[in-house]
């Protein structure tokens, strides 16, 4: 029903030592909460112990992520650029949940020195399509040395909160609207 509001799931897609990434993802998620219609979750990767490995066997904290993923009706993914792409622990915990992604959106909040993400949007959109996930056309885009940020923190110009909008506005559409297909009809991957 689209009373029920929609389960989003904000991920910190950096887990390095000093992140910004943890900034940016509490300053959309407070942003995302003003919504009443979305019931908004930050989920960071650095509070699961994964294995270094790809164990043959799926460890607690592989069960607990892709559980969290599979609670989840949308996803905004706050990823830093690394050269030209995301980072790898990102990539690791993507990997680590299939079923759980499938026929849901996924938004993009990204920064970076330079190019404000865009490089590692882009490739995260072909990972997301080989997990059967819809990504949203818009995305919110920062550049850490253009004056986007105070102190770590987003500014909230009306260009921002624009972009934040359309990128909300997507996703809660095909959350919406990919959370009845699932109830209608199993997915066919
Ligand atoms: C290994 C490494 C590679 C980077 N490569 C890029 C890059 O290709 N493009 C870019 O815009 N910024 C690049 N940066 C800058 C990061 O986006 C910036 O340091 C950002 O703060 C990293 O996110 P985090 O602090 O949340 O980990 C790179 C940073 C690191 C540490």
């Amino acid at each position: 029903m689209a009373s029920t509001p929609l389960r989003v799931a904000v991920i910190i897609g950096s887990t390095r030592a000093g992140r910004v990434c943890d900034a940016v993802a509490h300053w959309f998620a407070q942003r995302a909460r003003r919504r009443e219609e979305l019931a908004v979750e930050v989920l960071d990767l650095a509070g699961y112990a994964f294995p270094a490995r790809y164990p043959a066997q799926a460890t607690p904290a592989m069960c607990r992520f892709a559980d969290a993923i599979g609670a989840a009706d949308a996803f905004v993914v706050v990823t830093p650029e690394y050269n030209r792409s995301f980072p790898a622990p990102l990539k690791q915990a993507i990997d680590f949940a299939y079923d759980e992604w499938q026929a849901k959106p996924v938004g993009f909040v990204s920064y970076g020195s330079g190019s404000a993400g865009l490089y590692a949007v882009e490739q995260l959109r072909t990972v997301f399509c080989a997990l059967h996930a819809v990504t949203m056309r818009d995305w919110v885009g920062l550049d850490l040395l253009g004056g986007d940020f105070d102190d770590r923190v987003p500014r909230d110009t009306d260009d921002r909160l624009r972009a934040v909008g359309a990128m909300l506005d997507q996703l809660t559409w095909w959350g919406r609207t990919l959370r009845q297909g699932r109830r209608d009809q199993p997915y066919v991957s």
